[in-house]
Parts: structure tokens; C-alpha cells; sequence
């Protein structure tokens, strides 16, 4: 047999019956080896060997703008597997070595822009490898903000977004979703500023680490896909909430913050009902500067947040019910590969209406659910409902592109419409059931596919024949079976709709007591296109300029600019240099963008002033689509 296939054959066997491979450390995460696993992403090659540990020793360097030190790897490798293949992006390798100090060989290969390059290291008998190496000053997944761009404005922060593929450019490790790894780390910052990491924390108060500086400790136990490895580091204090739930963020802005999300420890207690216990310990977040690129991530045990939630009345708190519900849907059990993301994001988006149903009530979550019906029905018409992009499962040139509507919206309908099929106490035992029985394991749309027959289908034809699995997952468009939203939810709004779009006057409408939800149906639901005079009567009428709430302001931003409603263009340029927020980002160049000879210029002027402020993934975004259009 050739060694390579002697290899593969050996991990396999070793990987037994079960699937999972066993050693003297925790069990390790099984991979996936059907071809539906293969990640088109990750330079890795896992049958042959895997990382299963990854120990950082860094320090953060504010000057130079990188971390620098050291990552220890345990592998876990077939017998005769010559070499190892790591994830790398623009890191500078000073040497790699087995654990007592001999040189390893190792060579970087050829990749691109998107997916960095293959690090492969001639292990021989090694099963720990010592990378020394720096990240690059651009690393993709890290911030480094200046003073000026904190509340703060004393000391400088640091940021890290891992998902999707972007931890490479700061840990070089097996970068995929669907190769588990604990890990732990030392990281070493300058004294006056506090290290946080989406692990435990085993230093709370920091230890001396010379020169003027402090190391931090932090471990993760449970096997966690790499994307979940995230660090912010700044002028933070700590705020407890509960008993396991507490929010980090900076110090003028944490009693703000506390009082935003002090439903949190209700929160979990309702996903816990809903979905099995928490397995993570503790559940804290951190409300990190405007510049962060997502509304949330869900680090586990440190929900990273965009500071746009805190709109002051908690309204836009079904973010946090997201963040937390991805500690069962993505980071218990997790898409194996991005084309498979909806296994993560959609059933969040569902998990998360759950959350809000059983904590604010069956009629916000319905009205936070029929936002959600309109955001798959946008996403229809912007793709085409025929486009292969709308089925759930697709393939992707850049895992961090992925349409929302689709992935988030389409897939929450999915499982509702499951439910309501099923019934929601069945439905609700198969998903804790599904969750327990996949806890720290990679899953695929085939392999949910094969569960839910196995678990909950049993071989009843007729139920089988009403779900129509196979068309919500790789067909495009909306299986006629969809789970409608509630016609109620938003009754009197669509009335209002009505007689605005007859031409009624806006100052008598009900508009100053609605809530987010309904504010933002009515600016979405109206005729597209508006009149100068009904603009400028809408802002004077309803205060839209004014919104401090983010989600408002940027249903009205689109609005007022695809109409080229110039007293907008101010707002625009004050929220989009406030903050670097993707999802409101990208959409408002887009729309100034497509403005032609109007919009354009206004585009460009704009963006050349907020693009430094933004994480690179915001900036790579939006340097896309205006060069696309
Ligand atoms: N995991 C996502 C963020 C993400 C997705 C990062 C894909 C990179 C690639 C996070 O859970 C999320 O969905 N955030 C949303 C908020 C949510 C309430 C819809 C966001 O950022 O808007
Ligand atoms: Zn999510």
C-alpha cells in the first residue's frame, strides 16, 4: 500500500467506531471524511494529520501592530504522515521546532488573496510543534484602534473577528470549522489595559510580565472550531449581570450597558428550557468601539457586540438572544463547512425568536419573525427566486459573503415550518435531542438531513412527503409549505401603510409610539419611491434624522438615499462615520452607489473619510461593491 493511503487508513481505524479519536488529553472532536465535509476553505488536510491543541503564548504589540510569540500545536497524526498542513495568512515565520527545540522543515506554499496560503511542517515523529512567529501589521481578523477611536480616547484597543476565515492571519492552525481544537494562551499587553478571551479566564487581575506590562491567562477545554478563538484587549471594566452572565466594555460606558442587557441571565435561562444546559460555563459579553464589523459574534463564553445594540430602551436585545443561542446552533454543533452556514445561522435566527418569545412575549417575537419573513422575500427578488444562491446549502468563493436573507431568514423559516408541521412540542424534544446527541461535533446539511429521519421522520411516509427536506435545502425559492408570519403582527402598521400611501399626512399617523419593530415595517412597506416634499414631511413628522435607534435610522437612511433626498446625505455621513457595522455599512454605499451621477460622488467623498476607521472586512465589502458598480 502506498504510505499515503497506509496513513489515512490508520487514522480512520483510529478514529473507531464512534468516529471520535481518542488520546491521554480530553477526547478529540471527530472530522468529518464524506465528501460534503471537504472545506474548499482550508488549506488542512486532516485525514492525514490535525491539530487537536493549540497553546499562544503572545504580546500584543501596540506599537508595531502585531502579536509576536509563540503557538505550540499538538497534533494528532496517521503513522507515516510526513507533514502537517496549517492555515496561514501574511504571518512572518521566525522558526518552527518539535518540543524540545530541533528545527523543523517547513515551507509556505502557493494560495491567494482570499484564503491566504498553506503552511506545511515536516513533523517526522513529532506530535508537538513550536511555531515562533508575528502577525502581519494588516492581519485581516485584528483592529487596532487608536485612542481616538474609543469613548475613552486615552488608550489605544485591540480586536480580533475570527469568523470566517480570517483567525489565520493571527494563529497559524488548522483553520476550518470542522476541526475541533482546546486551546489556551498567555498574552502579555501594556500594563494599564485588560486582555479578554472567548475562554475562561484563569488571571482576572493579570500577573507582571516586565517592561512595563501584564500577561493574562485563559484556557478553553472544550474543542472549539478555530473561528471561535477571539481576543480583545483595552480600557475595560467588568459588570456582573447574574450569576454567570456579566457584560464587559469600557468604563464611561458600563452602566449604560448594563442596564441595556440585564435580561441576559433570563436569557439563558429560557434557551436552557427551550434547548439543554449551557456547557460553557459562564456567559459574558463585551460592548466593544463602534468600528466592531458584526452587530454580534458569539465568542464563546464572550459574545462580542457592536455598541449600536444599546439603543437606550433595549429593543434591539434579540441580538444578544442570538449570540446565545449560537452556544448550542454553531458552537456546539457546528457547520462543518461554510457552505453549510445556515446550519449555523438559521438556526440561530429560529433559536433566537424562541429566546425572545419566551422572555418578551408571543407578540414581539412574532413581529421580530415577520421582519424576518420580508428579509427572505428581499433576498428572493435581489438573487432571483431561481438563483442556486438561494437554496440553503451553496457553494461560495468567499465564505464571508454570504447573503443573510438566505442563510439567516430562509433557514429559520425552514425549521419553523418544520414546527409547524410537526407540532411544537415534538419539534422542540427532537432539537434538544439533536443538539445532545451532536454536542462539540461537526454537522453538514446531509448529516441533519439523515438525523431528523432517523430522530424525528422514522420512516412516515406522509410526513415525510409534507416537510419536502430536500427542496428547502438545495433547491432555490420558497417551498410552498412555508410557515406564514402572523398576519396580526403588524395589523395596524399595514393600515397605516395604506393611508400613507394614499397620500394621507404622515403627522396623523401613530408613529412616535411604535416600537423599532414597527417603525422600521412602515419605512420598508411604503411606496419605494417618495417625493422630495413627503420625505422632508416624514423627517419633520416622525424625527427620523434624529433616531437614536440604529436599526430606524438606517431603514430611513435607505430610504431618503435611493429617493437622492439631499438633506439625508449629513445623517448619512454622521452614522457612517459613528460606526463600521457591516450590515448597515455595505447597504447605505450600495444604495448612494447605484444613485448614479447623483449618488456616486457623494459615495466616494464619504467613504474616503470613514474607510480608515473600519475592520477589514467591512472595508473589503464595501471596496467590492463600489468597484462593481
Ligand atoms: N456569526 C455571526 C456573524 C458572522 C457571520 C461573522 C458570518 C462572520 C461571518 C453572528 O452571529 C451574527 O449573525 N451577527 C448578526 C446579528 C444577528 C442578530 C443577525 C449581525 O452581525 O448583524
Ligand atoms: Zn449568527
Amino acid at each position: 500500500m502506498r504510505p499515503f493511503f497506509a496513513a489515512l487508513l490508520a487514522l480512520l481505524v483510529s478514529a473507531g467506531a464512534s468516529g471520535a479519536i481518542r488520546t491521554g488529553r480530553p477526547p478529540v472532536a471527530p472530522v468529518l471524511t464524506a465528501p460534503e465535509a471537504h472545506d474548499a476553505h482550508s488549506f488542512a488536510r486532516p485525514e492525514i494529520a490535525r491539530v487537536t491543541h493549540v497553546a499562544l503564548d503572545l504580546d500584543a504589540d501596540f506599537e508595531a501592530h502585531r502579536m509576536a510569540g509563540t503557538a505550540t500545536l499538538d497534533i494528532q497524526a496517521a503513522r507515516g504522515a510526513g507533514e502537517i498542513v496549517l492555515d496561514s495568512a501574511g504571518l512572518d515565520i521566525e522558526a518552527v521546532t518539535d518540543a524540545r527545540r530541533r528545527p523543523l522543515r517547513w515551507t509556505m506554499g502557493q494560495g491567494d488573496a482570499v484564503h491566504g496560503r498553506p503552511l506545511s511542517v515536516a513533523i517526522g515523529a513529532a506530535r508537538r510543534i513550536v511555531i515562533r512567529y508575528r502577525s502581519a501589521p494588516d492581519a485581516a481578523a485584528l483592529q487596532w484602534l487608536t485612542p481616538e477611536q474609543t469613548v475613552g480616547r486615552r488608550h489605544p484597543y485591540l480586536l480580533s473577528q475570527g469568523e470566517a476565515i480570517l483567525n489565520r492571519s493571527w494563529i497559524p492552525t488548522q483553520d476550518s470549522p470542522g476541526i475541533r481544537q482546546t486551546w489556551e494562551a498567555r498574552i502579555s499587553v501594556p500594563a494599564p489595559l485588560t486582555a479578554v478571551m472567548s475562554g475562561e479566564r484563569l488571571s482576572p487581575r493579570g500577573e507582571p510580565a516586565g517592561r512595563g506590562r501584564r500577561a493574562f491567562r485563559f484556557r478553553m477545554t472544550h474543542p472549539v472550531a478555530s473561528y471561535l478563538i477571539a481576543i480583545a484587549v483595552g480600557d475595560i471594566a467588568f459588570r456582573p449581570l447574574g450569576p454567570r452572565t456579566g457584560v464587559w466594555t469600557e468604563p464611561a460606558m458600563l452602566d449604560a450597558v448594563a442596564a441595556e442587557l440585564r435580561d441576559t441571565e433570563a436569557m439563558v435561562a429560557a434557551a436552557e428550557r427551550l434547548y439543554g444546559r449551557y456547557r460553557w460555563g459562564r456567559y459574558d459579553m463585551i460592548v466593544l468601539p463602534p468600528s466592531f464589523p458584526y452587530g454580534g459574534m458569539e465568542n464563546p463564553t464572550l459574545t462580542f457586540l457592536t455598541p449600536t445594540v444599546i439603543a437606550g430602551d433595549r429593543s434591539l436585545v434579540s441580538v444578544i438572544a442570538h449570540e446565545l443561542s449560537h452556544s448550542w446552533s454553531g458552537n456546539l454543533v457546528t457547520n462543518a463547512v461554510w457552505s453549510d452556514s445556515w446550519l449555523n445561522e438559521g438556526f440561530t435566527t429560529y433559536a433566537e425568536n424562541r429566546v425572545m418569545e419566551l422572555v418578551y412575549g408571543r407578540h414581539r417575537a412574532s413581529q421580530e419573525a415577520a421582519l424576518s419573513w420580508d428579509d427572505m422575500q428581499a433576498a428572493m427578488r435581489q438573487l432571483g427566486a431561481t438563483s442556486p444562491a438561494t437554496a440553503l446549502h451553496h457553494d461560495l468563493d468567499d465564505p464571508d459573503g454570504t447573503v443573510s436573507g438566505i442563510i439567516y431568514d430562509k433557514g429559520a423559516i425552514f425549521l419553523r415550518t418544520i414546527e409547524q408541521i410537526v407540532g411544537r412540542p415534538r419539534w422542540d424534544a427532537y432539537l434538544r435531542s439533536y443538539f445532545a446527541r451532536h454536542a462539540f461535533e461537526p454537522m453538514t446539511s446531509a448529516g441533519f438531513l439523515a438525523d431528523l429521519r432517523a430522530h424525528l421522520i422514522r420512516g412516515d411516509r406522509a410526513l415525510e412527503a409534507r416537510l419536502q427536506l430536500d427542496r428547502w435545502v438545495y433547491q432555490p425559492g420558497v417551498p410552498d409549505n412555508a410557515a406564514r408570519p402572523d398576519p396580526a403582527a403588524f395589523a395596524e402598521v399595514d393600515a397605516a401603510v395604506r393611508a400613507f400611501d394614499a397620500g394621507g399626512p404622515a403627522a396623523q399617523l401613530p408613529f412616535a409610539r411604535w416600537n423599532w419593530a414597527e417603525r422600521v415595517r412602515f419605512l420598508k412597506a411604503i411606496a419605494h419611491r417618495q417625493s422630495e416634499a413627503r420625505l422632508a414631511e416624514m423627517d419633520r413628522a416622525f424625527g427620523l434624522s434624529q433616531s437614536g435607534n440604529a436599526e430606524v435610522l438606517f431603514a430611513w437612511l435607505r430610504l431618503a438615499l435611493a429617493n437622492r433626498y439631499a438633506p439625508a446625505v449629513p445623517t448619512a455621513e454622521r452614522f457612517l462615520a459613528s460606526m463600521g457595522r457591516m450590515r448597515f455599512v455595505a447597504p447605505i454605499f450600495e444604495t448612494l452607489a447605484a444613485q448614479g451621477d447623483w449618488g456616486r460622488p457623494i459615495a466616494e467623498r464619504l467613504y474616503a473619510r470613514t474607510r480608515p476607521g473600519y475592520h477589514s472586512v467591512t472595508r473589503e465589502r464595501v471596496d467590492r461593491l463600489l468597484r462593481a458598480h
